[in-house]
């Protein structure tokens, strides 16, 4: 069997190397050229993702990576794993679905199957995509082609999740569609979970992420509630989460970060006004998630204050610019909001992250494009007069830290099990 997967990003590019390991010969295709040579050179640009791998699969000729849309007419299968954005009125940004059903259209197989990936609202897979792919292609789906919607479960760097391991739920435009998806997973992963309809399965990837906001945005209300009545947030959780069933735990922070949490719930609060309906608890959990940084920069002005100093001319290190430990994504980081605010209170900002070493530009915040990471040593990090951890990278050496900075403010409970001085910590 040969497929295609359309967009070798975080999300395209593991489910690529899966079908290949599971003796699917895989075409990647990206419209990044950049990202296509890499790939055919065996080189790796997702830190989690083994070059190794890549070579191997690419010696066994099991994966090769192009631009050409045209080689769509050679596969089977065709998985689309493109961007889904917010616009800049924070409005579903469908362009770059839309923009891959004109590209793979004209040259789509009879009877192939083609299913999206991409988080998007119910609805997106057999209005808005199938019309594209029907008019472009002049064939119908569910008849001459298949058409599911089978969305991702990425959870990066944790070690002890793989995309075989992770239940992939599907589902289909028509019987005949969900038959081919669950055929064309059950290849490479090893629990299909079949639903009744693409909408379903759409709505159920939004329920995941909504989940998610809501119970974030719930610990990170309760952080602040409890620390007004002295009463530390971690330890709270710590204790509840021993209970052995009806709770799980979620962790306060500086706000979110990632292409997904952040952005995902606002498709259906887009799509739900369709319908005359609200999602009260989706603006709800935006509205005290996106408070956070600010939340948070008020205990860096804080902490200098205590130490007489002005947050204007005062050197902040932000430890950690991606969006959560151990990864080198960096997309929507609340680091960078915080680096901001800091910056506009007149603070001389650095950062440091070992995942990060360069900032790339970003549309959201140029300003930033080319920054190094400082390096790590005693006579760099002791300069500064104040730490902040906005993520805390395991790879950190938090014992120095605690014994270097002098004054460090903490959104990650990083230093709990650290021997230092009470005064020099400032939870946040
Ligand atoms: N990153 C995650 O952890 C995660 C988890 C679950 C779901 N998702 C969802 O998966 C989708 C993809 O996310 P991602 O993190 O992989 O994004 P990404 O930005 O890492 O990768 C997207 C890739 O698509 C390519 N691309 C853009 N337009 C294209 C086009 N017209 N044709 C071909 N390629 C094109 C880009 O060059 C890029 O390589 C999004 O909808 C996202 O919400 C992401």
């Amino acid at each position: 069997m040969k497929i295609a997967v359309v967009g070798l990003g975080y999300v395209g590019l593991p489910l690529a190397l899966q079908f290949a390991r599971s003796c699917v010969d895989v075409l990647g295709i990206d419209v990044d050229a950049r990202k296509v040579q890499l790939l055919n050179n065996g080189q790796s640009y997702i830190k989690h993702i083994e070059e190794l791998v890549i070579a191997e699969l690419l010696r066994t000729r099991k994966f090769s990576a192009s631009t050409d849309f045209s080689l769509i007419k050679e596969v089977e299968a065709v998985i689309i794993c493109v961007p889904t954005p917010l616009n800049k009125n924070r409005e579903p940004d469908l362009s770059f679905i839309m923009q891959t059903g004109r590209s793979i259209a004209p040259h789509l197989a009879k009877k192939a199957l083609v299913v999206l990936e991409s988080t998007t609202y119910p609805g997106t897979t057999d209005e808005e995509l199938r019309v594209v792919l029907e008019e472009e292609s002049r064939m119908k789906a569910g008849v001459d082609f298949h058409l599911a919607f089978s969305p991702e479960r990425e959870d990066p760097a944790n070690q002890q999740s793989n995309v075989k391991r992770i239940p992939k739920v599907v589902g289909g435009y028509t019987p005949a569609c969900l038959k081919h998806a669950i055929a064309l997973y059950s290849r490479a992963v090893e629990t299909v979970v079949p639903v009744s309809s693409c909408r379903v399965a759409e709505a159920s990837k939004l329920l995941e992420n909504i989940f998610r906001s809501v119970n974030i945005a719930l610990v990170n209300e309760l952080k602040i509630v409890y620390d007004a009545m002295g009463i530390d947030i971690w330890e709270v959780i710590h204790a509840a989460k021993t209970k052995p069933f009806g709770f799980m735990p979620f962790y306060p922070g500086p706000g979110l970060g990632g292409h997904c949490i952040p952005i995902d719930p606002f498709y259906l609060t887009w799509k739900a006004r369709e319908y005359g309906k609200h999602t009260r608890f989706i603006e709800l959990a935006g509205e005290i998630n996106t408070a956070m940084p600010e939340h948070v920069v008020h205990r860096v002005v804080d902490a200098l204050n205590a130490r007489n100093k002005p947050v204007s001319r005062s050197r902040v290190l932000i430890l950690g610019l991606a969006y959560k430990p151990n990864v080198d994504d960096e997309r929507e980081s609340p680091s960078y909001v915080l680096m901001n605010f800091l910056a506009e209170r007149g603070a001389e900002v650095a950062y440091y992250d070992p995942y990060v070493p360069v900032i790339k530009p970003t549309r959201a915040h140029p300003q930033f494009t080319g920054r190094k990471s400082v390096e790590w040593d005693r006579a760099t990090i002791e300069n500064f007069d104040v730490v902040l951890i906005a993520t805390n990278h395991s790879s950190v050496n938090y014992h120095e830290l605690g014994d270097w900075a002098r004054c460090i403010v903490d959104t990650r409970n990083a230093m709990a099990g650290v021997q230092v001085v009470s005064e020099k910590i400032w939870k946040a």
